[in-house]
């Protein structure tokens, strides 16, 4: 299968990312012929139903049978696809780049976007006809073709009701402005709500690269969470002046003024949403874990190797920053001051060359070797 890391065709045709961004992204969809020439994928249908079998892994098989579909949540036992029909199913296994270098560097291809809008690498394998139907996504999405072909037809419609009583997302009308058959290495960009379908032809694998943004509600949910870790209110209710009462049911009116005055108490200011903002984007999904190294080096080892062969990130690692901090796998740390453009390049490049990782301080290398222990980085 195809190496991505080291092609350096434009992903976006002739243009350049910042006419991508503003006449296209969120916007207008956008089919690139050669995206990524060459490519012919990642994985084997073989790699794909052995990561479907994981059970750290999510993954997903729809089947159609005319206009009805069947959904089944994996893991899947390998004998579960030979009782497969010959056509019209398809295989979506989630987060790949999770478990490969290879997806982790092609997901890092879209670089271009803020790490904290690059939600995952999705692979659906799927025989002739198979799909998952029409229908839309909240999110931005980029539809990289792997190895065969498939008939994508897509776009813009506002009526976005749902077939009732399915259990995969199909849209009760399908109106679509562009057909178009799509060959290895071919990308599809469709912005979020657009309608589209995409059919095999043959036997095909499709990489979808997927971005998030919280809705509004999500984002105040998550912010109440970790405001509740953190409140600290002093004192608690007391009624010193307490009367006789006719009516023990009821709330009384002095216990909700307390109440009102109490909460009232409870602030936060931008340095607390900035905190929250960077932790939560920096969380790392919930199926992730790191492996440490067996036989950790000792922290002057380790300062040694890093002088000779620089450090990486594990493909894992969420290290986001911003002027006041770094968040690193959801813990906020402050910057070292002697260290801070060395390490927002190793945030921003997920590598450090041997020449910087030379300059750096005993502090930092305290710190570096910790995540190194931890499983968070690595040498190399
Ligand atoms: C697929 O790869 O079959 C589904 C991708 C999508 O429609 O978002
Ligand atoms: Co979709």
């Amino acid at each position: 299968m195809t190496k991505v890391s080291n092609s350096r065709l434009s992903l976006l045709g002739k243009r350049t990312h910042r006419s991508f961004l503003s006449r296209h992204w969120h916007k207008e969809a956008l089919l690139v012929r050669g995206a990524l020439a060459g490519f012919e994928g990642l994985f084997t249908r073989e790699d794909l139903v052995t990561l479907a079998g994981r059970d750290d892994v999510e993954s997903r098989l729809v089947v159609r049978t005319g206009r009805r579909y069947t959904l089944e949540h994996g893991p899947f036992r390998k004998a579960a696809f030979k009782s497969l029909p010959e056509r019209d199913w398809t295989l979506l296994v989630q987060g790949v780049n999770l478990h490969s270098d290879a997806a982790d560097a092609l997901l890092r291809r879209f670089a271009f976007l803020p790490y904290a809008r690059l939600d995952d690498l999705m692979v659906s394998y799927a025989v002739e006809g198979g799909g998952v139907g029409p229908h839309f996504d909240s999110y931005d999405v980029f539809l990289l073709q792997g190895f065969g072909r498939r008939r994508w037809r897509y776009g813009r419609q506002d009526d976005l009701t749902l077939r009732p009583g399915l259990p995969v997302k199909i849209l009760r009308c399908f109106a679509p402005e562009h057909d178009a058959v799509l060959a290895p290495g071919d990308m599809l960009y469709l912005p979020p709500t657009y309608a589209h379908d995409g059919v095999a032809i043959d036997a095909c694998t499709t990489y979808s690269i997927g971005f998030r943004a919280a809705t509004h509600t999500e984002l105040a949910q998550q912010f109440l969470d970790y405001l509740r870790d953190r409140v600290e209110l002093p004192g608690r209710y007391a009624d010193p002046d307490a009367k006789p009462t006719g009516e023990p049911a009821r709330v009384g009116a002095a216990m909700r003024r307390d109440a009102v005055r109490t909460l009232a108490q409870v602030r936060w200011d931008p340095a607390t949403v900035a905190r929250f903002l960077g932790t939560m984007l920096s969380e790392p999904k919930a199926n992730v874990y790191f492996d440490p190294p067996e036989a950790p080096m000792s922290r002057a080892a380790f300062a040694a190797a890093i002088r000779r062969q620089g450090l990486r990130l594990d493909r894992r690692t969420q290290w986001l920053y911003d002027d006041d901090a770094m968040y690193v796998n959801g813990e906020a740390w402050p910057w070292p001051s002697a260290a801070r453009t060395a390490l927002a390049a190793l945030a921003d490049a997920r590598a450090l060359p041997p020449s910087v990782a030379a300059s750096l301080g005993v502090g930092v290398i305290k710190f570096l070797h910790e995540g190194y222990r931890d499983g968070f980085l690595h040498i190399g």
